[in-house]
C-alpha cells in the first residue's frame, strides 16, 4: 500500500518535473536581465559629439522598415521622417507584402511554404525583419519608432536587440551585420515554431514575434559565452527612448492588436491571483486523482479484480510515460 501511495508521488512528481522542464525557457526569462550584455551609456559617445568615434563601424549603413505597401499612413510618415532626415547617407529599404515575397522566393525558398502559410499578415512582417537583418544587415525599424539621433554608434555592435519590460527583448528595433549567427538562428528555427497557440496574440507572439525572439536569444545564449562578434548586445530602455539622449522616440502603438490582447494584459495585472489560483487547481487535481487511484486502484476486491486493475495501473503508467516522451521531444525541437 505504502509503495503504491510512493509510486503516485513520483509519477505525479515526474509529470511536474517534465513541465517545469518544458516551460523552463519562459521561466527563465521571468529572471534573465541580460544586464551583462548590455550596452551601458558609459560606452556611448553623446549624440552630437565632436570626438572621432571610438569604435570601428561593423553594421552596414543600411535603414530597413516593412508595410504593406509603399503608402505609408499618416500617423507614422513623422517617424519614417525622423529617420530618413537623420540618415541621408543611409541605404533605404522599404520591405512591403510583394517585395518580401519576392526575396523570400528568391533568396530562400526553402521558407516561402511557410512565409506563405502564415494566418496573420504581422507574421510575415516579423519573419522578413529577421531575414533581411540576416542578409544584408544592417538596422531593422518598425514604422512606429522614430530616430532621435544617429545611430552611428550602435553600428559598432555585430548584433543587437532591445530589452523588453518586465522580460525578453523586442524585434521593433534591431541590428545586424549580414550572416550573424544569431539571426541564422532565428531565421533556421521560424518553421519549427510556427504553431497555433489559439489566441490570436500568443500565435504571434510565440511564432514569430518577440516572445519567439526571445526564446531562441535564451537559448543562443545558454550555449556558453560568445565571442565577442557573435554576442547579442542589449539596448535597455534610458538609451532606447526614455530621454533626450535615447536613440529613439516611440509613437502610437502597433496596428494588430485584437480583443485578445486585453485578455493577456488583464492576466499580466492579475497576475498573483492566476497563480495562487493556478497552485490550488494544480492541488486540487493531484488529491482528486490520489483519491480516483486509492479508491478504485487500491480498493479491496476479489483477487481476480486487484491483479486485472494492476494491469490498469499498468497501463497508465505506460501511458503517461508516452506523454512525457511526447513533451521531451518537443523540448528538444525547441533546444536545437
Ligand atoms: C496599402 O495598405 C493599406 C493597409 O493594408 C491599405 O489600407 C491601402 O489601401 C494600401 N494602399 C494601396 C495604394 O494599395
Amino acid at each position: 500500500m505504502r509503495r503504491a501511495y510512493a509510486i503516485y508521488l513520483i509519477v505525479n512528481l515526474l509529470i511536474l518535473g517534465f513541465i517545469v522542464n518544458y516551460v523552463w525557457t519562459l521561466l527563465s526569462l521571468l529572471v534573465v536581465t541580460g544586464r551583462s550584455d548590455a550596452i551601458s551609456r558609459a560606452e556611448l559617445p553623446g549624440p552630437n559629439s565632436p570626438l572621432p568615434k571610438q569604435r570601428q563601424a561593423v553594421i552596414p549603413k543600411i535603414i530597413h522598415q516593412t508595410y504593406s505597401n509603399t503608402s505609408i499612413p499618416e500617423r507614422w510618415k513623422e517617424a519614417q521622417r525622423s529617420c530618413l532626415d537623420l540618415h541621408e547617407d543611409y541605404e533605404y529599404k522599404l520591405w512591403t507584402d510583394k517585395s518580401s515575397r519576392e526575396f523570400i522566393s528568391q533568396e530562400y525558398p526553402w521558407f516561402l511554404e511557410t512565409f506563405d502559410s502564415y494566418t496573420y499578415p504581422i507574421q510575415r512582417a516579423d519573419a522578413i525583419r529577421y531575414f533581411v537583418l540576416a542578409h544584408f544587415g544592417g538596422i531593422y525599424i518598425d514604422m512606429d519608432d522614430g530616430c532621435n539621433r544617429r545611430l552611428d554608434a550602435l553600428l559598432a555592435y555585430p548584433a543587437w536587440v532591445r530589452r523588453t519590460v518586465p522580460t525578453g527583448i523586442s524585434n521593433d528595433v534591431m541590428g545586424s551585420v549580414p550572416h550573424h549567427p544569431f539571426f541564422l538562428r532565428v531565421i533556421d528555427a521560424l518553421p519549427r515554431y510556427d504553431r497555433n497557440w489559439v489566441l490570436p496574440y500568443v500565435t504571434v507572439m510565440g511564432s514569430t514575434g518577440p516572445l519567439f525572439l526571445s526564446v531562441i536569444w535564451r537559448h543562443y545564449n545558454s550555449e556558453g559565452s560568445h565571442a565577442e562578434k557573435d554576442r547579442v548586445r542589449i539596448l535597455f530602455p534610458d538609451e532606447y527612448n526614455a530621454h533626450s539622449w535615447s536613440f529613439f522616440t516611440h509613437h502610437e502603438g502597433s496596428s494588430w492588436h485584437q480583443s485578445d490582447v486585453k485578455l493577456i494584459m488583464w492576466m499580466a495585472r492579475n497576475w498573483i491571483m492566476l497563480f495562487v489560483l493556478g497552485t490550488v487547481i494544480g492541488l486540487s487535481v493531484i488529491f482528486a486523482g490520489f483519491w480516483v487511484y486509492a479508491r478504485f486502484c487500491l480498493g479491496a476486491g476479489s483477487p481476480k479484480k486487484r491483479a486485472s486493475l494492476r494491469r490498469l495501473r499498468f497501463w497508465r503508467t505506460q501511458s503517461s510515460g508516452k506523454i512525457d516522451y511526447e513533451l521531451l521531444d518537443r523540448e528538444s525541437d525547441h533546444r536545437v
